[in-house]
């Protein structure tokens, strides 16, 4: 059997080369380990033997990813000893529901999975979204990993800890923090991923470098979308966006300061265009691409953003076959009444993220809803 040795390297505070690629330490009031590489999915029972007693444990995934790597991470866990229950879910948002919890609960406990066992969650963020809330209540809450299998969950929704359901009156409305035992981030999942849906995660990673890395933002002026998804430059660039996600989750673990909020640039209107198109017309990263277009508009206006800035911006989005114009004939006047429906708008008071430059980015209550109306307008 193949040892996991630790080789000499340089790399920065809180990262460890592995022969399979790097574990970034997330250090935060509830600490866990990122392993990011290649070719991890079949190795995975060997590690978590390591740190998790043999016994029972649910793999929760989604029927677009089970076929493709469902059974080589239950036959790897099966070998280290574990006994996993595989539990497929239809693909898409409308699995993201409180009923689908109850189900997949009712599975586990007909399964024998006791306060010991512990939850995998196989997919994109819609499945580590639901497992995660599955793993925060199951006997009160047991432990957590996260495989995401979209880039959109790599660079994002598997750091942080948030984890719920949607419900009819929005997304996202149920829901605890529960953060992950441990996230393993293996690059070779994300050759299956249709185009669309990969190239949906730079929306957040160009958010990541408008708000906190201008040296990310040059590289990814440049960089090429596709043939690179193969290397280790891709491996670079997640695990870059998830220490630039978890240093503003650690500032503000709840999301009550504000410090996370920034987090949420270009999402106030990219939330209502989503909401606008019924979730359908646009992908979340495509929402948040047209989102981050109206908040750069409004940054020029109330955090002296320089238009070259914004134009950089733009390309970068277009780069990545990101929308930047709405459609001539999308309904504008529905974005507007979608607006209201925002967490950010709680108590009537307007919090809008802008950025002053590439590379920073803050929270100010200047934002107007008229500067709002205008920017979509002309979008
Ligand atoms: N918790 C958080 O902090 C947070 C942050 C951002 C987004 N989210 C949530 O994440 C969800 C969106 O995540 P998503 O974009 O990953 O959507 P998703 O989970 O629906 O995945 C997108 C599609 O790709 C398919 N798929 C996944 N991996 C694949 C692979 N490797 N090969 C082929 N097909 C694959 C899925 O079956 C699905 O059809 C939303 O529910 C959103 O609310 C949560
Ligand atoms: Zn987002």
């Amino acid at each position: 059997m193949r040892r996991q040795r630790q080789i000499r390297t340089e790399a920065p505070a809180g990262v460890r080369r592995l022969f399979f690629g790097v574990v970034v330490e997330i250090r935060s009031a509830y600490p866990y380990p990122v392993l990011i590489g290649s070719h991890i999915l079949g190795r995975i029972g060997q590690h978590l033997e390591k740190t998790f007693a043999h016994g029972t444990c649910a793999i929760i995934s989604d029927a677009n990813v089970r076929p493709r790597f469902a059974d080589r991470l239950k036959r790897s866990l099966a070998s280290a000893g574990f006994r996993p229950t595989l539990i497929t879910i239809p693909p898409g948002e409308k699995s993201k529901t409180l009923e689908k919890v109850g189900a997949i609960c009712d599975r586990m406990l007909s399964a024998g999975l006791d306060r010991y066992s512990f939850v995998i969650g196989l997919g994109g963020g819609v499945i580590g979204d639901l497992s995660g809330f599955v793993a925060a209540i199951y006997h009160r809450g047991i432990p957590h990993i996260q495989i995401p299998t979209t880039l959109l969950a790599m660079v994002d929704s598997s750091i942080g800890g948030k984890t719920g359901v949607d419900t009819h009156a929005g997304k996202n409305l149920i829901g605890a923090f529960h953060h992950p035992a441990l996230v393993i981030d293996d690059v070779e999942v994300l050759k299956t991923l249709p185009p669309r849906e990969f190239n949906q995660g730079f929306g957040e990673i160009i958010k990541h470098a408008i708000i906190a890395d201008a040296k990310m933002f040059k590289q990814l002026q440049s960089w090429k979308p596709r043939p690179s998804r193969r290397s280790v430059d891709l491996q670079r660039l997640i695990m870059r966006n998830i220490r630039i996600k978890a240093a503003f989750v650690t500032r503000d673990e709840r999301d009550r300061t504000g410090k996370r909020a920034v987090l949420n640039f270009g999402h106030t209107v990219g939330h209502a265009i989503e909401r606008a198109g019924n979730y359908r017309k646009f992908l979340h990263g495509e929402a948040l691409s047209l989102g981050i277009v109206a908040a750069c508009a409004i940054s020029i206006k109330r955090a002296g953003l320089s238009s070259d800035q914004r134009d950089a911006a733009v390309s970068a989005l277009r780069r990545f076959g990101l929308p930047t114009r709405l459609p001539r004939n999308f309904p504008r006047n529905k974005i507007l009444s979608a607006l209201k429906f925002d967490k950010k708008f709680e108590g009537g008071k307007i919090r809008f993220v802008v950025t002053p430059r590439i590379g920073a980015a803050y929270l100010t209550d200047t934002v107007t809803l008229d500067d709002i109306h205008e920017t979509v307008s002309d979008l």
